[in-house]
């Protein structure tokens, strides 16, 4: 996809929200016993997520199947105890595993274009994980009748680039099938004086989507536990458990 070619402009536009950041933070306190001293991301992007617990001074461990985004996050990562690798999340190679964190938002996970895609992930994400660890893993919950309200899930205003020139970005979602587990997604990326990128880019692809029991099967027949389910587009993100209807979900699952 090309947006994720982009890994400079996407990691300005795209940064963690601060009060996602504070949830993350909460969920993690919660469920796991002690402090977590290390977390991977295994389709990190531009590393987002790694480097806010890398300004921390936790071990981080990153991996994405675009070249680019890894150059741009071992850019935005240099120092400290980190491993960035390039590769596929079904076959997870870190040298510096285990973790006491996973963490993998956004249904990312809806890249894979199937469930065995799905399993293979998810035990690669086990042997990574220390026992107690935590899994925080972003999917689409999707039941019901074919849905295609065109529907605005992100959008950043204007932003000044570090490197020169303003971008800004538009996520909807345009067609969301529970029969075929798809929903596709059109993302608008608008640039001004950046070198080297067309001024309009405009494309739309497809993520896996998940019925509730059929999320519930995958992650527990891969050995985790279900500790909650918090739901993203509701006010507080609350625990309102993997139920049909559900949506835009983060699972926090334990390695037992
Ligand atoms: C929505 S971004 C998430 C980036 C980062 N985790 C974050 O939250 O900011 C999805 C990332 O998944 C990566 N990706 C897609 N399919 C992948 C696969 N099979 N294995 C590893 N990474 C993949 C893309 O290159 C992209 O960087």
């Amino acid at each position: 996809m090309q947006i994720y070619r982009q890994a400079a402009i996407y990691a300005e536009l795209l940064k963690p929200a601060e009060d996602l950041v504070a949830d993350v933070d909460l969920w993690v306190e919660t469920w796991l016993p002690g402090a977590a001293n290390s977390v991977c991301d295994p389709a990190c992007g531009p590393g987002g997520w790694l480097e806010v617990f890398h300004r921390r001074g936790l071990r981080v461990a990153g991996n994405d199947l675009e070249a680019e985004m890894v150059r741009e996050a071992k850019r935005r990562l240099a120092g400290g105890n980190v491993e960035l690798t390039v590769g596929d999340m079904r076959t997870l190679r870190f040298e510096s595993a285990p973790f006491d964190v996973g963490l993998n938002l956004h249904s990312s996970i809806g890249h894979l274009p199937d469930d065995a895609s799905v399993r293979k992930h998810l035990r690669c994400m086990f042997a990574v994980l220390k026992p107690g660890g935590l899994y925080l893993l972003g999917a689409t919950e999707l039941s019901g009748s074919l849905d295609e309200t065109p529907e605005t899930l992100w959008s950043s205003p204007p932003t000044a680039l570090p490197g020169g020139g303003h971008a800004a970005i538009l996520y909807e979602s345009t067609r969301r099938d529970p029969a075929l587990r798809r929903e596709e997604i059109r993302v608008l990326l608008l640039t001004k004086g950046v070198a080297g990128v067309a001024p309009v880019v405009n494309e739309s692809y497809q993520l896996l989507t998940f019925s509730a029991a059929g999320l519930r099967s995958l992650v527990e027949e891969a050995g985790f536990q279900i500790l909650a389910t918090h739901h993203m587009t509701v006010e507080g993100r609350p625990d309102d458990g993997l139920v049909p209807g559900a949506g835009d979900v983060t699972l926090i699952l334990k390695r037992p």
